[in-house]
């Protein structure tokens, strides 16, 4: 199958901004653009009120001053919440993002996304459906709009709502029968953890026309040796000192 250019930076940041700023926040787009990473990552899901919001956790206790599932805190509640400073001082204040907020910021900062869809446990058709919706309103006839999910489910409802955007698998390890998942799922892109690609599956998977994007590389050297083995994009921690390295 042929292949076509990466469309979108080969260089993207985890999370927002890596560990340069606390994850899935503004101030981590802000920090990626800030180090000349032209694109990011980061994980949606819905809030109690049915709103997508960048989190990653299903609980709000690792990454924000609140607690209990993101799922069962209304908007109102997340809208007070400090997702800053328990990265460090100079982060306090720093607000959770409403997708809204987020493809805002990527706009004016020019930042290609890889919205990852991460649905709480049990609402992968939901949020799908809502984040889909807005996603393809919010970036409307963009190029720059990647998804992706470990959710088979949450693809299935994206190609439905909006088979224009693209969508990429995500898995840990490259799974045996991955030829007919990404076919039946009609992804152009395969996200695997990097300690599970080697120079043969990368080969095989581009072989078959997807892209590979591989995460979370932090290590430069890991980077450039997964570049020479064909891999379009990685994903890091460290969009400092890993995008030197892109090709
Ligand atoms: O999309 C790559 C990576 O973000 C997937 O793992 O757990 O960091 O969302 P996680
Ligand atoms: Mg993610």
């Amino acid at each position: 199958m042929p292949r076509h250019d990466w469309p979108l930076p080969a260089v993207l940041a985890h999370r927002c901004g890596g560990t340069l700023a606390p994850e899935n926040t503004l101030a981590g787009l802000d920090a990626a653009l800030g180090n000349a990473c032209g694109g990011v990552e980061f994980d949606v899901m819905l809030s109690g009120s049915g709103s997508p919001v960048l989190i990653h956790d299903e609980t709000l206790e690792r990454t924000t001053n609140g607690r209990g599932p993101v799922a069962d805190t209304p908007d109102e509640i997340l809208r007070a919440l400090d997702a800053g400073a328990w990265f460090d001082r100079r982060f306090a204040g720093e607000p959770l993002p409403t997708l809204e907020a987020a493809a805002a910021r990527c706009k004016a900062l020019g930042l290609a996304v890889n919205l990852e869809i991460k649905p709480s446990e049990g609402a992968e058709e939901a949020t799908a459906e809502v984040v889909v919706r807005r996603a393809r309103e919010l970036w409307a006839g963009a190029s720059e709009l990647l998804l992706s999910s470990f959710s088979e489910r949450a693809l299935e409802v994206a190609a439905t709502l909006a088979p224009e955007l693209r969508r990429g698998l995500l898995v840990s390890a490259i799974p045996k029968d991955w030829q007919m998942r990404c076919r039946r799922l009609g992804v152009v892109a395969l996200h695997v953890a990097h300690k599970h690609l080697d120079a043969t599956n990368v080969a095989a998977v581009r072989d078959a026309g997807l892209w590979v994007v591989a995460y979370t590389v932090n290590d430069p050297l890991r980077a450039r040796t997964l570049f020479e083995w064909g891999v379009d994009c990685v994903i890091t921690d460290r969009p400092d000192i890993v995008r030197s390295l892109r090709p």
